[in-house]
Order: structure tokens, then C-alpha cells, then sequence
């Protein structure tokens, strides 16, 4: 167990084999209510709802079970819209928890809504993705994509418990498993060498999902998001450190037009382009960049890909919202477990970074 702990909220991260079938028991003491709502995209209620389902059930709820079709392409406004008018419907009470099982795409849309329902209800997140588990169920931001951009509509909305069962993850793609990899590596260069260690080692258990490790490594994960969230709930300062890899990873999502590269993926080359521009601007040593490469590769994260001229990928990233002005600002690391902003980088630096990871 992790706990998340901000100004004037705290709230537990249970991280245990099985722990989805106490999901009820967990919930019923933090949330006791005669009803609830359990939102899923129905890839996964198809997989694991009837099991969380179940476990509500059993500790007395009346579980009004809400689905939409997966994908990124479904986190919108109409899906909330669709979401409020069966909330509304069946009169789910401002007591209601709302339960996200499901990937980032849930845990988002499901946030928004339980934070915007009847001016907020509680929420309770049931990660079944391992992005989801290490990344987007702890820290509150819930939010929605519109036509001008992704995540521009949403809130904070801390959730009121995080339930993570390992087990769920024997049934997602590896692929998926891979991209969720991607962001442990991201934490471990940011704030802990011994974590990297760590993946470094278990490697092959932790690919073949062993419960325990996985357990390990998505308990490790959480206690960094945790701290960083902590330090800073709204993003003013050091929760920027999360985007180490993502300037760069945003431009290859958006120059190869989101789809053909997955995110996680898009943020290992980028990882690799960080740790190198890092290295050639005298922040870190160069083996920095040849250890994060060698480990995304063992992962089997792609460490080069066909990519878009210098130019094009600059323009792209001008555009991310996280540029201010016209200066870039970077997250580099200056060794494996610690990390500066900069925003003085060569634009010859800018160039061989890509170069180091162009196919
Ligand atoms: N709120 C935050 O702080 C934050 C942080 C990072 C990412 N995000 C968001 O998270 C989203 C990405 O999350 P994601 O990668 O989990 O995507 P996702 O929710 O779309 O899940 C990926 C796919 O896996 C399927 N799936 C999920 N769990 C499964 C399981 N156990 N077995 C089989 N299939 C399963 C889903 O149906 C989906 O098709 C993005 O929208 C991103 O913006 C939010
Ligand atoms: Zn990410």
C-alpha cells in the first residue's frame, strides 16, 4: 500500500494480487453507499466487469454498470454526456461512488464525470492497465480530448481510493504491457537509480508478468508518482519533471500522426533523445543514454525509428502546450535518479538528439 498524501486529501494506492475481489470491502469503507456506478470500456468489462461486478455486490451495492467503446477516439464530451444521462436516469446519489475499471482512457473520462456529477462525487479508480496503474490513477487529473487538442477539457479530482490488481494485467496486450514499462523507466531516471536497478534486474519476470514482481515495480512506481504529486498537486513546478522524454515523444506522436507509434512507445525514443541531448550538453555522463537505450530495448521498446525532418519536428514541438514562449523547455537528466530543466539547448543538440534515434 501507498499512500497519496496532499493539503487537504489522502488516500491509499492498495497494490496486491487479487485485490480487485475486495474491491466491495474496500470500497464500502470509504464509500458506503446504497448504490454506485461502475464505468468500464467494453473491452475490459468484458474481461474483468462481472469479477468487479461481483465484489460490489457482495459488500451490498446496487451497481449500475456503465460502458463505451474503447479507445482514445472515445474519450470525449459526448462519452461523458452519454455517461451523465445514465447516471441521471437511474438517480445515482451524491454519496454514489464512481468506479473507473479500465485503462487511462477510463480512469480520465470516469474521473471527469465524477468530478463534474452533481458537483463532484467520490471516485474510486480500479487501474487495469499498467500505464494506468503506474501513471494516470494517482495524481487527480481527469479530463477529456476535444477536436483542438488532447486532455484540454477537465479537473482535479483526486480519487478516493486506487485499487490495482496485478492479476488483471495477464489478459492485456504485451504491447500495451510494453508502453506502461516505458513510463516505469521515465520514473526510475527521474528520482530512483535503484528502481532502474531494479528493472534492470527483473527484466524477464517482470515481462512474464509474475505477480509479485509486477507488484513490486508498480508499488515502487506509485510511491514516486505519489511523492511528486505531493510535492506539487497542480503542476507548478516539480510535477513537471514527469514529462521527461515527452517533448520530444509528443513530436513523434504528432508528426506520425498519432496511431502507427504508440504512446509509450513514442516515449522511450523520446527518453533516449533526452538522455542524449542531456549528454551531449554536458549534463550527464554518456553512458546515461547507452544504459536507458540498452534497458528499453531488453523491454522491447522500440530505441530508433523512421522519423520526420529536424524542422518538421521542431515546429511540433513549439506546439506542445507545455512550451512556454519560444524557448523549449527541456527535462534532462543529469544522471540516472535525478533530473534539471533547461531551456538553453543547441539547436544542433536538438538535431543529434533526433539523429541518435532515427532509423
Ligand atoms: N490523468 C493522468 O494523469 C494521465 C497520465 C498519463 C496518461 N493519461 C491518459 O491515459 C490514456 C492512456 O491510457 P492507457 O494506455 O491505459 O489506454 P486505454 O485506457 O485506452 O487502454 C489501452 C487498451 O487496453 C485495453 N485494456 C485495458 N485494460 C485491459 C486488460 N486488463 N486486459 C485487456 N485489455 C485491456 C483497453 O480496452 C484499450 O483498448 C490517455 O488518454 C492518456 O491521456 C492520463
Ligand atoms: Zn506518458
Amino acid at each position: 500500500m501507498v499512500s497519496v498524501v496532499l493539503p487537504h486529501h489522502r488516500y491509499e494506492v492498495i497494490v496486491e494480487p487479487g485485490a480487485l475481489g475486495r474491491l466491495g470491502s474496500i470500497a464500502r469503507s470509504i464509500a458506503p453507499a446504497d448504490r454506485c456506478a461502475l464505468l468500464s470500456d467494453a473491452r475490459v468489462a468484458a474481461l474483468h466487469g462481472d469479477a468487479a461486478r461481483a465484489a460490489l455486490e457482495a459488500a451490498n451495492y446496487d451497481v449500475l454498470v456503465t460502458t463505451f467503446p474503447p479507445g482514445e477516439t472515445n474519450k470525449t464530451l459526448d462519452t461523458v454526456r452519454g455517461i451523465y444521462d445514465e447516471l441521471l436516469d437511474a438517480r445515482l446519489e451524491r454519496r454514489s461512488p464512481v468506479v473507473a475499471l479500465g485503462g487511462g482512457v477510463t480512469g480520465d473520462t470516469a474521473g471527469f464525470v465524477a468530478a463534474t456529477y452533481l458537483r463532484g462525487v467520490p471516485f474510486i479508480q480500479c487501474p487495469t492497465t499498467l500505464l494506468a496503474m503506474v501513471d494516470s490513477s494517482v495524481g487527480g487529473k481527469v479530463g477529456v480530448n476535444v477536436p483542438q487538442g488532447k486532455n484540454l477539457i477537465g479537473a482535479f479530482h483526486q480519487p478516493v481510493v486506487v485499487i490495482a490488481d496485478p492479476l488483471v494485467l495477464s489478459t492485456l496486450p504485451l504491447r500495451e504491457t510494453r508502453c506502461g514499462l516505458a513510463e516505469c523507466v521515465k520514473h526510475a531516471v527521474i528520482r530512483d537509480a535503484s528502481l532502474f536497478d531494479f528493472i534492470e534486474a527483473e527484466a524477464d519476470p517482470i515481462l512474464r508478468l509474475e505477480p509479485e514482481t509486477v507488484a513490486e515495480l508498480v508499488r515502487r512506481n506509485v510511491a514516486i508518482k505519489a511523492a511528486v504529486v505531493s510535492e506539487d498537486e497542480r503542476e507548478s513546478g516539480v510535477r513537471a519533471h514527469l514529462n521527461l522524454g515527452h517533448t520530444f515523444g509528443h513530436a513523434i506522436e504528432a508528426t506520425t500522426g498519432y496511431g502507427p507509434i504508440q504512446h509509450g512507445e513514442a516515449v522511450a525514443l523520446g527518453l533516449i533523445a533526452a538522455c542524449h541531448a542531456a549528454a551531449l550538453h554536458g549534463l550527464c555522463d554518456g553512458d546515461v543514454p547507452q544504459r536507458v537505450r540498452a534497458l528499453l530495448s531488453r523491454l522491447g521498446l522500440p530505441v530508433a525509428a523512421p522519423l520526420a525532418d529536424d524542422a518538421t519536428l521542431l515546429a511540433a514541438m513549439r506546439l506542445d502546450k507545455k512550451v512556454r514562449d519560444t524557448r523549449i523547455r527541456f527535462v534532462l537528466p543529469t544522471e540516472i535518479g535525478a533530473v534539471a530543466m533547461r531551456d538553453d539547448l543547441e539547436p544542433a543538440t536538438i538535431s543529434a538528439a533526433w539523429s541518435a534515434i532515427r532509423e
